[in-house]
């Protein structure tokens, strides 16, 4: 009888040692729920990183449909002496004050000859071995961008071959390119090169200016891009 009993004294305290390490176990659960609610925060973190992604990626990608592009030289150059700022990139500020639009410039990672008659010699050979030289940096989301305004000087009556880099190294698939070039006259507009180059854009007129003029008349020159760009955006 007192076996019996000592037994079952035995197993009631096993049964409370049991109860009360189940009981110990709850924080466990408890400590899951933390763990599920850790889970939840890092399901959040997950998802807030994901949010930040997206903010990111929102910052990155681009808003506006319009781009400008341009490529231009400083230095000593045809008919202007030495200038501070291109031709080009003129009329390319023009046409951001007037467009909603980002603005990348083609910069070659070698820089030209500052020289006019030195930096001709180096257009000359890079045409004549159909040199791709590289540029700097490069465009996030281009996808993105429906119109494409791109500027540049018209060399050895083409594009300058890093225009050419620029060109292939995207996709225009569906896009309109809208040209603007300075050159030694008025109306230069190397459309069939970036036709060529450009593959599957749609290539507007564009418009072309003399050089001489945009370092010495500017305002001329002004005149002419707004009233350009209010024919061609209808
Ligand atoms: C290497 C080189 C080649 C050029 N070739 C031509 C040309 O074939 N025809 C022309 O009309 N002007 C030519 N020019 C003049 C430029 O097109 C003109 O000065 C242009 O406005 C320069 O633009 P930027 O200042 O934006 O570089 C040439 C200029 C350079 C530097």
């Amino acid at each position: 009888m007192k076996r019996f009993f000592t037994l079952t004294f035995t197993l009631a305290i096993m049964f409370l040692v049991t109860a009360c390490g189940n009981v110990a176990q709850k924080p466990v659960v408890n400590t899951e729920t933390p763990e599920q609610t850790t889970t939840e925060s890092s399901a959040q973190t997950t998802t807030e990183p994901a949010a930040q992604d997206t903010k990111e990626t929102s910052k990155d990608t681009p808003t506006k449909k319009n781009l400008i592009v341009y490529f231009s030289r400083t230095g000593d150059n045809y008919e202007v002496g030495n200038i501070e700022k291109g031709n080009t990139k003129i009329v390319a500020d023009i046409i951001a004050e007037n467009v909603d639009a980002d603005v990348f410039e083609i910069k070659p990672e070698t820089a030209y000859p500052a020289e006019y008659k030195e930096c001709t010699k180096v257009a000359k050979s890079e045409k004549e071995n159909n040199s791709r030289p590289k540029f700097v940096g490069q465009i996030e989301n281009f996808a993105n961008y429906e119109t494409i305004y791109l500027g540049t000087p018209v060399w050895w009556g083409d594009l300058p071959m890093v225009v050419y880099t620029f060109l292939e190294s995207y996709d225009f698939n569906g896009k309109k390119i809208i040209p603007f070039c300075t050159s030694a006259n008025d109306h230069f507009v190397l459309k069939e090169s970036i036709e060529k180059a450009a593959k599957g854009a749609t290539v507007l007129e564009g418009l072309g200016i003399r050089g001489k003029r945009c370092q010495e008349n500017p305002d001329s020159v002004k005149t002419d891009v707004t009233d350009w760009l209010k024919k061609v955006n209808g």
